[in-house]
């Protein structure tokens, strides 16, 4: 899919300058997931024995831009770049920073997090010793007790999950203003403090269900412009037009009492996808032999799925039917078809 693009990945060592709890990290992972989209980036966050190990892999400099601000992170220090390098594909093609903690490092595991990297590494020029050396390190030092953490980690991955759906059940029952974070915990069968551990606010469960639901549909329809073959930009608007309605018509995760809570905080979650997503709508353009010279596409594009985007929003909140129609579908595909075509005059212009 990237084939043209230069792809560049970057791998560092650090050790972590405070106590991260399970939750502080996730919580970084989360943010740092949630941005990296934005950049293009992905990667994968390893914590055990206090060192973190990041990969970052993304087009051109984008890597390198984002280390640069990590490493001044107060967070942690001895930052050590292992690999920087170009590469032929992503070893992590899924958007997110997925965090490995030890707790997570069984050597299957293991093995398969350092194999999938070592496919990045194409280049002889890479400090792979340093990579796994430090890795090997962080096992060699793991306790012996840290067999049985295995299931500790799953199990707080149980309780999140536990949590998030009791979350939908109490929002969906209570509505979101009377939901409150001891009906969620009662409702999942854990302590109020457990839960707390988790999460601040209620807001903020429904602040990662809408992020999980945007982050897989856009890895999915990522999956799909990867095989489309289209003509020309209006097909490709289309397509895209279409499933912005469906996203916006969909039931299946965030239902309706609660998408409208989500709709509201829709734009500054999406937001950071914009700009990803158009660099996707490029290379799907430029796979496809529709090139352009026009250096501002990707922005125009992110402008243009903003708008359609608000538009849709608001046929979601006070005109659903019209989502259905093919005249706003048509509306939409147009407006991207413009953008697509950047500073090429429109047909008949
Ligand atoms: C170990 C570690 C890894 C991080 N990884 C990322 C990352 O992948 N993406 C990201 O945006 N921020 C990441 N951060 C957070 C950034 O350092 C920074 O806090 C965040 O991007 C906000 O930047 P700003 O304060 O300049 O706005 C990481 C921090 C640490 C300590």
């Amino acid at each position: 899919m990237e084939a043209d693009i230069p792809l560049r990945c970057l791998a560092y060592t650090s050790r972590s300058n405070q106590n991260w709890t399970d939750a502080d990290l996730r919580e970084l992972a989360e943010r740092a997931g949630a941005r990296n989209l934005a950049l293009g980036i992905t990667g994968r966050l390893l914590f055990a024995q206090g060192s973190f190990i990041q990969v970052l892999e993304g087009a051109a400099l984008a890597p390198q831009d984002l280390y640069h601000r990590i490493r001044r992170d107060p967070r942690h220090a001895d930052v050590t770049l292992l690999i920087d390098m170009r590469v032929g594909t992503r070893s992590y093609p899924s958007w997110g920073m997925e965090l490995l903690t030890e707790h997570d490092l069984t050597p299957e595991q293991t093995s398969s997090v350092l194999s999938q990297v070592e496919k990045a590494a194409q280049e002889p020029a890479i400090s792979w010793d340093s990579l796994l050396g430090s890795i090997r390190k962080l096992e060699a030092g793991r306790p012996a007790t840290a067999v049985n953490t295995t299931p500790r980690q799953s199990r707080a991955d149980v309780t999140l999950d536990r949590l998030l759906a009791a979350a939908r059940s109490v929002l969906l029952r209570d509505g979101l203003t009377d939901a409150s974070m001891k009906a969620v915990a009662a409702e999942a069968n854990v302590s109020l403090n457990t839960a707390y551990r988790y999460f601040s606010s209620t807001e903020q469960i429904v602040g990662l269900m809408v992020h999980r639901w945007q982050t897989s549909r856009i890895a999915n329809f990522a999956g799909r412009l990867a095989e489309l073959r289209v003509d020309n930009e209006a097909q490709l608007a289309g397509e895209i037009a279409d499933n912005v309605s469906q996203q916006y018509l969909s039931n299946d995760l965030i239902p309706l009492r609660i998408r409208l809570v989500a709709l509201r905080d829709y734009h500054r979650i999406a937001y950071a996808e914009l700009w990803a997503f158009a660099g996707l709508v490029v290379q799907t353009l430029e796979r496809n032999g529709l090139t352009s010279a026009d250096p501002t596409r990707q922005e125009r594009i992110a402008m243009a799925l903003a708008g359609i985007a608000a538009q849709a929003k608001m046929a979601a909140l006070h005109a659903p039917d019209q989502l259905h129609g093919t005249r706003f579908r048509d509306d939409m595909a147009s407006t991207l078809t413009r953008a697509m075509r950047g500073a090429e005059p429109a047909p008949g212009a």
